[in-house]
């Protein structure tokens, strides 16, 4: 099995380098509200250095992707503000409350409209005194309420009551003053998006784009599982490292199996990881993203900007084909490849904050769908989530290293002589190339990286996880309930002991059966205590003693 195989597996994973800066936005014509004022760079870079000091000859397709500046004056600027943006899986989102979220710096709130039945994404900010309107609630008409003083929006965004408004006087709800901006929003794939341009002339903006479409997600015979993490590491930080399988055998070292050792001629060392080369050609680079294939057929990615990575670790004619356009080497009818195992992966990076993003994962698979009636999600969640820990301090830190070098130095500051990271360099190039290796915040951005904290406060998963998670939140409270239920058992059988004593409980045996019952329950409730702090809160991966 190769690495991206190993990818593959039902966890998610990650880790590898890369640096990084943002930076102020893309032109961001008459924004979403009023006043997206020009985004302004968070970090100020030395121009680009040219080529390729750091790449390899062996890694050709990555090298001839960098070319001169004068070339890549030609090449589009990619517009982060003229894209749609994922929030959540549907299957988290309570469409009792609101939830918000930070995108692109963007603080939003979705919600949904039963007026309609669909969701909404607004700023999340009341028009009054700018509460955050994600602390609000669905008031008994089905409106998004402001819990501050209680002023009501409808699903266009439009205020429809002010409590504290006369009945009598002026109409001052209807004043453009008093409605909140409305973001284009959609629901595809099951997971809701949303466009951060709230403007009048963008409204209908999904005639015109949509996003990136899945089309196994939505075919009938595959599930999908679905995940999110928030993880303290940038955007592009989070985008390289998916797109490097060369860490897996390393960085997630006991989590996912062993690896097979890579055939290479001539080679006398192999490690007990199981590190090995890894041939991959890309193609198909432009401001839109790429293609890269594993070389002997092994699979594919491709990466669709900004948010969008996906693909199969398993043959081109066997891996989902409808995702890409690009002829495939068998004859195989669409009815034969529908039989066939597939399975792919699909990643949506979104960035959040500098230093800060947050990733998405579906896991489309048409085997072993049954599994998914008697397997909860949570239980799908664990693996994914050691998966992110296990390389998340080692990349928070790699961040800062690179930020010290200079983003726009990356190239010169790294050494990536092998064809296993010819993902990483295509990524590296179009975000060189396309965005000035900056993220186009929607708002201006502090220009620095948030402080490290204690590794068991950047590694916690409750609220960059569970919290959003429904399964997890379910599992978490259900499991608590039952921890406490086997304390009281504990105590109870003790209690029931001592007064039985002599009447119902009289032999020797009896009461070893009684006490024996007691420290299992006491036992179990302190194994489920470890179990609940290791998968909803904090679990350490130190890395030397795997
Ligand atoms: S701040 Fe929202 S109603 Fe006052
Ligand atoms: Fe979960």
């Amino acid at each position: 099995m190769n690495s991206l195989s190993n990818l593959l597996a039902p966890r998610a994973r990650p880790s590898l380098p890369l640096p990084l800066p943002l930076r102020a936005a893309a032109p961001a014509t008459s924004s979403a509200r009023a006043a997206a004022p020009a985004p302004r760079r968070w970090r100020q870079r030395a121009r680009l250095p040219s080529p390729v000091s750091a790449v390899a000859a062996e890694a050709p397709s990555a090298a001839s992707l960098i070319d001169g500046e004068e070339k890549e004056k030609e090449e589009g600027q990619f517009d982060w503000l003229d894209q749609w943006y994922p929030l959540a899986p549907v299957c988290d989102l309570d469409p009792g409350a609101p939830h918000g979220k930070t995108v692109l710096g963007l603080r939003v709130v979705a919600w949904y409209d039963r007026a309609v039945d669909e969701w909404r994404v607004f700023d999340d900010a009341c028009p009054h005194r700018l509460a955050p309107l994600s602390e609000g609630r669905i008031d008994d008409k089905g409106r998004l309420q402001c819990v501050y003083h209680g002023w009501c929006f409808d699903g266009r965004g439009a205020c429809q009551f002010i409590p504290q408004a006369p009945a009598l006087g002026p109409p001052v709800h209807k004043n453009s003053k008093a409605c909140v901006a409305s973001y284009p929003s959609v629901v595809q794939n099951n997971i809701l998006w949303f466009y951060p341009r709230a403007d009048e002339e963008h409204r209908d903006v999904l005639q015109r784009k949509r996003p990136p479409f899945i089309p196994e997600i939505d075919d009938p015979s595959f599930v999908t599982v679905y995940g999110v993490r928030d993880l303290p590491y940038g955007y592009d930080v989070l985008v390289e490292n998916l797109m490097d399988p060369a860490h897996v055998p390393y960085a997630h070292k006991g989590l996912m199996g062993k690896f097979c050792k890579k055939e290479d001629l001539g080679r006398v060392e192999f490690d007990i990881e199981g590190g090995g080369p890894i041939k991959m050609k890309t193609k198909e680079a432009n401001v839109d993203g790429f293609l890269t294939e594993q070389q002997e057929n092994r699979g594919y990615f491709r990466y669709v900007a900004p948010c969008t990575f996906y693909g199969s670790p398993l043959p081109r004619e066997v891996a989902p084909f409808a995702v890409d356009d690009s002829p495939l080497p068998s004859e195989a009818t669409e009815e034969e490849k529908k039989k066939k195992p597939q399975f792919m992966m699909v990643f949506m990076c979104i960035p959040v904050a500098p230093g800060k993003s947050r990733v998405i994962w579906a896991l489309p698979r048409n085997v072993g769908v049954w599994l998914d009636k008697v397997i909860p999600r949570w239980y799908y969640h664990m693996g994914p989530n050691a998966l992110f820990d296990s390389d998340m301090y080692l990349l928070h830190v790699e961040e800062r290293n690179f930020a010290a070098a200079g983003v726009e130095n990356w190239h010169k500051a790294v050494y990536v002589p092998t064809s296993s990271d010819n993902m990483v360099i295509a990524f590296r190039n179009w975000f060189r190339k396309h965005c000035k290796s900056q993220v186009g915040w929607a708002v201006p951005t502090a220009d620095q990286l948030p402080v490290t904290p204690t590794k068991d406060k950047l590694m916690e998963r409750y609220w960059s996880h569970v919290a959003q998670c429904r399964s997890c939140s379910a599992a978490l409270k259900a499991m608590k309930a039952l921890e406490v239920a086997l304390q009281f058992a504990s105590v109870a059988v003790v209690g029931f002991l001592a007064v039985a004593k002599g009447t119902l409980v009289t032999s020797v045996v009896q009461r070893a059966a009684v006490v024996s019952l007691a420290v299992l329950c006491f036992g179990a409730s302190r194994w489920l205590a470890s179990f609940i702090q290791k998968n909803f809160y904090f679990h350490d991966y130190i890395h030397a003693y795997k």
